[in-house]
């Protein structure tokens, strides 16, 4: 396996099974259409995900997360990973509105999970269960991650709660271990969520830089101190 860099981390495999993840102080936006560098991003996004991953872990869920190898470095399972991306969304916000007769903000009566096939040459085109079939995915293996996606939406949704944030919606990844097991995979952080401050409504997340909604270090410093 090669270092890959994508565009906010980059993977550097280890010859043991693991793999460092190293989170970039770059942010992209729009499938990279928006560019720019925040000094304090990855190290953020890095402490945040690990904070997530050791919470999912502690209520049953099995993650890729290892241990912090360093300021913005995690060390990961090395997982063969499935081309998909596995959104949850609680609140109506971002593409959903987007694309039907729903207004942002309003909470949905069940939450509404969505599959994406992650490709940036082709923008992450939303996908179903036959397009998932036709690439290679069997309908077990998405039912297990939808419903792997569902608990993980459970166990956040309350515990942001407790912090004053309401978790509006979030993207997750999935790869297969060397025991076949599905297991939660890349990251859970302000650039893959969005959380809204339960008062307030203000975003503590990358919509700060997508709509130029304020400072986004100090949105997700915000959401660090309330975590920790
Ligand atoms: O843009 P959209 O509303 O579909 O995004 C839903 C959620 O998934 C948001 O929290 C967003 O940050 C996340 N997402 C992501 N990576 C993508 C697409 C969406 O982290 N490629």
């Amino acid at each position: 396996m090669e270092i890959y860099e994508g565009k906010a981390k980059k993977v550097i495999p280890l010859d043991d099974g693991k793999v460092i993840m190293e989170f970039k102080d770059d942010a992209t936006a729009f499938n990279g259409g928006k560019k720019a560098q925040f000094k304090g991003k990855g190290w953020l996004n890095a402490q945040i995900s690990a904070k997530l991953f050791r919470l999912l872990e502690e209520n049953g869920i099995k993650t890729h997360f290892i241990g912090i190898a360093g300021e913005n470095k995690l060390i990961v399972e090395h997982l063969k990973m499935y081309p998909l991306e596995v959104v949850v969304r609680n609140v109506v916000a971002g593409s959903l509105k987007k694309r039907l007769p729903f207004n942002e903000g309003t909470q949905l009566k069940e939450p509404i999970v969505e599959l994406y096939y992650k490709e940036d040459a082709l923008s992450d085109p939303m996908i179903n269960y036959y397009h998932a079939r036709a690439l290679g995915v069997s309908e077990a293996e998405i039912k297990e991650m939808e419903n792997i996606a569902l608990k993980v939406n459970e166990i956040l949704k309350e515990y942001f709660e407790k912090k004053g944030i309401i978790l509006v919606d979030f993207k997750l990844e999935f790869g297969k271990n060397a025991n076949g097991e599905i297991v939660l995979a890349d990251e859970i952080s302000p650039d893959t969520c969005r959380f809204w401050d339960a008062e307030t409504k203000e975003s503590l997340d990358k919509d700060v830089f997508r709509f130029n909604k304020g400072d986004l270090i100090s949105a997700y410093e915000e959401l660090y101190n309330r975590l920790t």
